[in-house]
């Protein structure tokens, strides 16, 4: 059914993706990091101080699951609660129009932050189906720390998101899934020397002051 969505929206859609030229081929950053490590507000404040869109995969799902009329909110719901990861074409096909939308309404914004994505193998063989070719991985940023401060970021986060996930019990599946399913990608990345690793334990200044050296030198 999934295989049948994309080939559906492809064929409906016109790609400016595959419009692009080799100069505007989107050039993302994957970041990567267990949950509460801090992604969202890196994200933010090197979309303050660079040229780049942050989309981040977990809150493009928190959009699809309140959308009236769609035929995921359940699944979308049912997965977030549980610390589980979506089907990848969910989310592919949500991160593939966000990047289109994006370069559609100004084709200088070509550079892409994609936070929380990818989280398992389902999502890295699902890039790869998508979007293989049509958009440059430039590196990984990983934001490392550990699972203690993790839970307690979220917990803290938790008083006030309204987030159905930022409870003990999410958490505990949450950090599972992390461990299991999102480190592997990142080591596959590693291999490849593509990771850039920041002790993301510390203030968010100072976790700032290393994630500005790494994108001044690599763009
Ligand atoms: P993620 O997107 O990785 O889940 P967030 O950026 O949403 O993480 O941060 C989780 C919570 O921790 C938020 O409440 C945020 O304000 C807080 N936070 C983020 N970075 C730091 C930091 N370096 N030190 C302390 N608290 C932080
Ligand atoms: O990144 P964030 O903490 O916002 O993600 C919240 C939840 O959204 C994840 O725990 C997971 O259930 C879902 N998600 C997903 N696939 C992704 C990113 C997030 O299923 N690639
Ligand atoms: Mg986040």
């Amino acid at each position: 059914m999934f295989g049948r969505l994309i080939a559906t929206v492809s064929q409906r859609v016109p790609s400016v993706l595959k419009m692009a030229s080799p100069r505007m081929k989107p050039q993302v950053v994957f970041v990567l990091g267990g949950p509460g490590a801090g992604k969202g507000t890196q994200c933010s404040r090197i979309v303050e101080n660079y040229s780049y869109t942050h989309l981040s995969a977990g809150d493009l799902l928190r959009e699809e699951r309140a959308r009236e009329g769609s035929e995921y909110g359940q699944l979308i719901s049912d997965h977030i609660k549980d610390g589980k990861i979506v089907p990848v074409e969910i989310t592919i096909n949500l991160l593939r129009k966000a990047m289109e939308e994006t370069m559609k309404q100004d084709e200088k914004s070509f550079c892409f932050l994609i936070d929380g994505f990818p989280r398992n193998e389902d999502n890295l063989q699902g890039w790869v189906r998508v979007m293989d070719g049509k958009a440059d991985i430039k590196f990984v940023l990983f934001f490392d720390c550990g699972n203690e401060v993790c839970i307690d970021r979220c917990l803290e986060r938790g008083k006030s998101s309204g987030r159905t996930d930022d409870n003990r019990e999410s958490l505990e599946k949450r950090i599972q899934t992390y461990l299991q399913s999102t480190r592997p990608i990142i080591e596959v990345y590693e291999k490849e020397g593509k990771v850039r690793t920041v002790d993301a334990s510390r203030s968010v200044d100072e976790v700032f002051a290393d994630v500005k050296a790494i994108l001044d030198k690599e763009g």
